[in-house]
């Protein structure tokens, strides 16, 4: 059985008293959590205090993104190791705002990709098409080439990989994908998973849907067959809204 996982995108918000706070509550609700993992990606100057109040308890971390190199000379950047000896598990990497902001090419990608394995974390990597590309009929082509080419000469670690579904146009804009979507994409996901490693990883493998879920919205996606939880951006900022998706997600 694939494990089913509530990851809060944080981006770029909350300071560190709102950090500790979001902890202090998400711990008392934890207990009604078992059944999904659930993974805090706070900006990288909150990993020390997330470790600090989440380390002896069943939630995990991540960085939103790494660098692909271990250490050197790369000024502003986080190395996989930096994030590994932060306790992190896992690793953001390709988010769309990266790619369409900061102009991250699949080729980047998949260098931190290959970085992230050798470290030892476990990659959330995200593809997803523009709204153009969708109207233009595009959507998977466009999908199955970012897989390709950003898992390119990789073989997952067995520590695993974790995929997410984001389609660009549904990313913060209250506008998200219809669960018919995104189980269609996200089954054409395994498919595609299927040709480059086989049935049993691709059979294994967590595939999460993300782009405006919301606590009203989780419940209709996590009753499709292939998606196995969500990204959550906006609605992860608000600790409650959070607990009440993660909530729906481990009690499917
Ligand atoms: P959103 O963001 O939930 O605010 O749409 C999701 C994401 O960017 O991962």
């Amino acid at each position: 059985m694939r494990k089913k996982l509530a990851v809060a995108n944080w981006k770029m918000n909350k300071t560190r008293t709102e950090t500790q706070q979001f902890c202090q509550e998400l711990r008392q609700a934890l207990e009604q959590l078992h059944g999904t993992e659930v993974v805090i990606c706070p900006p990288y100057t909150y990993l020390d205090l997330i470790a600090e109040q989440m380390g002896n308890t069943s939630v995990s971390w991540g960085g939103q993104n790494c660098f692909w190199e271990e250490q050197g000379a790369y000024t502003g950047e986080i190395s996989p190791l930096m994030l590994r000896d932060l306790g992190c598990r896992y690793v953001i990497i390709g988010h769309s705002e990266r790619r369409q902001v900061l102009g991250e090419t699949d080729a980047v990608i998949n260098r931190k990709m290959a970085a992230a394995f050798q470290a030892g974390l476990i990659p959330i990597i995200c593809v997803g098409e523009t709204l153009q590309e969708r109207e233009n009929n595009l959507a998977r082509e466009v999908v199955k080439e970012q897989l390709v080419q950003d898992l390119h000469n990789l073989v997952p670690a067995s520590h695993g990989l974790v995929i997410a579904y984001e389609p660009v146009w549904a990313i913060g804009t209250g506008v998200n994908a219809s669960c018919d979507d995104a189980q269609q994409m996200i089954a054409f996901i395994r498919e595609q998973l299927t040709n480059l490693y086989g049935e049993d990883r691709a059979a294994s493998t967590p595939i999460l849907y993300g782009g405006s879920v919301r606590p009203d919205n989780i419940t209709e996606f996590m009753a499709e067959k292939d998606i196995d939880g969500a990204l959550i951006g906006g609605a992860s900022l608000d600790v409650n809204s959070f607990i009440t998706i993660a909530r729906s997600i481990a009690n499917v």
